[in-house]
């Protein structure tokens, strides 16, 4: 067994002590007997130098105590009893180095967990700061964005609530039927299930259905559908497509856009303007077609809501999906109900049958358009004498249109 050991000697303990102060020793090993200071001294002197150092003590039998002195003050690892054996020394010295050896390491390992600690704790302050200043700037970011959207959601239905206004400015009889067939839409996409934001493009879809009727002539808004020429009709059908493209520049109406170009498509392929058939109708443009057609059919000769759904009931095979009835009943008497006061009822009467006090329900024409009296004008001798007469003169087909409480006739 042979080691590799660096020896450095000194003759006595103050000159060990100063070889000490120059480097570091792992291991001190020390006589106890020698001049100026004893082993002990030595060695109790040596901890304040080399702390570290594994101190191993040579003693005689009968230093015993002076080794036991040496051991407990100045920290000796353990003591060798003289004479020793060389074998011996040298496993002792091997064991002191392992020794020294697992010290260090041990002082290396506590300081480095204590440093990692620090550090860690550090970091764990830091991120936590990080954290909270994040935290703060994604809420005000949120903030921002919600306030932004809203403004968006704001003017979006600014825009929309413009644009229906000029419909109605342009045709007067066209007076709450965007709103009315924007309703009905609403309720009946939410009665068969469909989602928010579905239910959202089709009512704003609903709302504009008629818009490209903005650009149509004069003649066209008055008459009825059926009372048109065929050059009025080949005008009257483009007011989808005109209508689409009036709003396809409004990104939030690119999606109802769609509905409105197909809001008078038929179920059985009929329709205008692409002739889609069944399925192949959007959704959205198949329950804004029946509402639309309800809300006319209300709004023109049919004075009841029964009347008006037994003719949309009529037209189901042909015009209508039929799976879309049940909730167009279903939203007309909820919207219907709440709308007309269950007292009074709108009537039609000849000019003969009209008497004073009643009101219009609704402007009174001649049969060539020209306007004789508005709605909500109410009646007297004079005005129904004019009445009358005009009527004489240039026939409606219709009679007028009176409101007046239930059962009076
Ligand atoms: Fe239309
Ligand atoms: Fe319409």
């Amino acid at each position: 067994m042979s080691e590799d050991y660096t020896v450095l000697t000194a003759l006595s303990g103050p000159d060990g002590l100063a070889v000490l102060k120059e480097v570091e020793v792992p291991v001190i090993v020390s006589d106890q007997r020698m001049p100026v200071m004893t082993g002990a001294e030595f060695l109790e002197k040596s901890r304040e130098l080399s702390p570290d150092s594994v101190r191993i003590i040579l003693t005689g039998y009968a230093d015993v105590e002076a080794a036991i002195g040496a051991i407990n003050r100045g920290g000796a690892y353990r003591y060798v009893s003289k004479p020793w054996n060389d074998n011996e020394l040298l496993l002792v010295i091997k064991d002191a180095f392992d020794k020294y050896r697992l010290v260090k390491e041990n002082k290396y390992l506590t300081e480095l967990t204590i440093q990692q600690n620090g550090e860690l704790k550090k970091w764990s302050t830091e991120l936590e700061f990080y954290v909270q200043q994040h935290t703060i700037e994604l809420t005000n970011q949120n903030k921002e964005l919600k306030k932004l959207n809203a403004k968006l959601k704001n003017n979006v239905s600014e825009v929309l609530g413009s644009l229906s206004g000029l419909i109605e400015l342009r045709n007067r009889s066209m007076r709450n039927h965007s709103n009315n067939v924007a309703l009905l839409s609403k309720s009946i996409a939410e009665e068969i299930g469909l989602t928010s934001l579905e239910t959202e493009t089709i009512a704003v879809g609903a709302q504009l259905h008629d818009i490209g009727k903005i650009g149509a002539p004069d003649i066209i808004l008055i008459k009825n559908i059926d009372e048109l020429s065929s050059d009025e009709m080949a005008e009257y059908v483009k007011h989808p497509i005109r209508g689409q493209a009036a709003i396809d520049g409004i990104e939030d109406f690119r999606g109802p856009g769609i509905l409105v170009r197909h809001h008078h498509e038929w179920y059985n392929g009929k329709g205008f303007p692409d002739g889609l058939k069944g399925e192949n109708i959007p959704i959205g443009a198949r329950i804004i077609s029946i509402a639309d057609s309800l809300d006319r059919t209300l709004q023109g000769e049919m004075r009841s809501i029964d009347t008006a759904l037994i003719q949309i009931k009529s037209m189901l095979a042909s015009q209508f999906d039929a799976a879309l009835y049940a909730s167009l009943e279903k939203a007309a008497r909820k919207l219907f109900s709440s709308i007309i006061r269950n007292d009074i009822v709108e009537i039609e009467l000849n000019t003969k049958d009209l008497s004073p006090g009643m009101i219009l329900s609704r402007d009174v024409s001649t049969g060539t358009g020209l306007l004789l009296l508005r709605k909500g004008t109410v009646l007297n001798e004079k005005n129904i004498e004019t009445l009358k007469r005009a009527v004489y003169l240039d026939p409606s087909k219709r009679g007028i249109f009176v409101t007046t409480k239930k059962g009076v006739s």
